[in-house]
């Protein structure tokens, strides 16, 4: 048997729609696999209830079929589905890393992220890569057509989940289809200062590259509360508040040592719109975990 420990990844961080990602160090998800003949699927743990366990409709399922290597998968999900922190790349990410091992492929960590990706497909119907990529990889991550970079880095984050429900495919639906030079300009800016702070573990700089004028405000309308929980983050010491991921989830930027202030004022300004959250005080932290058994 292969556990691993899958975490909880950010995709996006405003001005990098479809590119940046980081991961989490926690919540996560814990994944066993045992060899089989036939792959077979158990969920438990946070949201279990949503998500299929059809070998061909599940994430997990579909990464064992894309490596031809079946097993009794068991994910106990740590990160609820639909929640903008990665929940189907975890279980799609870790399944990638566990069968490389239980099979010995030999795969590279890169060649696992684009076996992870199709996994993704099954859940959103587009094969992204800037969620599996710091699931396996760790750290900050830039996908950039078929190329990955990978920093390490190591900041506060605060990630807030209503409970409210999302999915990709509807926060996909509300983007503008196209944007004008200025927006362009604007989002250049944000993403280029954004990656020097991932790379100078500098907050103010991150805070301030996560602002972009064309995903965010579009998806923020999702969420209710948005702006008020926007406020509340920078009031209680937030260098810079987005969504996380396709939503709901917001995440801020604490300045250093303000993330319980922070994510105590996010649940209040949720909760004061009559909406319930949680508020994880987390880090950038590592990839996938391997526990051979
Ligand atoms: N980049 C994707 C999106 C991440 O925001 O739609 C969600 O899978």
């Amino acid at each position: 048997m292969v556990i691993v420990r899958a975490p909880a990844t950010v995709a996006n961080l405003g001005s990098g729609f479809d590119v940046f990602g980081i991961a989490l160090s926690h919540p996560a998800d814990i994944i066993h696999v045992q060899l089989a003949e036939e792959t077979t699927i158990k969920v438990t743990g946070a949201g279990s209830q949503y998500i299929p366990v059809h070998p061909k409709k599940n994430t997990a399922g579909v990464v064992a079929e894309a490596l031809d290597a079946p097993a009794n998968i068991t994910i106990n999900k740590g990160i609820r589905p639909a929640s903008g922190l990665g929940s189907s790349a975890a279980s799609a990410a870790g399944t990638a890393v566990a069968l490389n091992a239980l099979y010995d492929k030999g795969l590279s960590k890169e060649e696992l992220v684009w076996i992870a990706a199709k996994g993704e497909e099954a859940a959103s119907g587009e094969a992204h890569a800037d969620n599996v990529a710091p699931a396996i990889l760790g750290g900050f991550t830039i996908v950039s057509q078929d190329r990955i970079t990978h920093v390490d880095a190591h900041l506060e984050i605060v990630v807030c989940l209503p409970e409210i429900s999302i999915s990709t495919r509807n926060a996909r639906e509300v983007l503008p289809k196209s944007l004008d030079l200025g927006s362009h300009v604007h989002t250049v800016g944000s993403a280029a200062t954004l990656t020097v702070g991932m790379l100078k573990n500098n907050p103010e700089l991150v805070g301030h590259g996560l602002a972009d004028s064309v995903v965010t405000p579009a998806r923020a309308k999702l969420i209710t509360g948005y702006e008020s929980v926007q406020i509340a983050a920078i009031e209680a010491g937030a260098v810079g508040v987005t969504v996380g991921g396709s939503g709901p989830t917001v995440l801020a930027i604490p300045k250093k040592g303000q993330s319980r202030a922070v994510a105590s004022a996010m649940v209040g300004a949720f909760f004061s719109q009559g909406i319930q959250s949680r508020a994880y005080q987390t880090r950038i932290g590592g990839g996938v975990d391997l526990y051979l058994d």
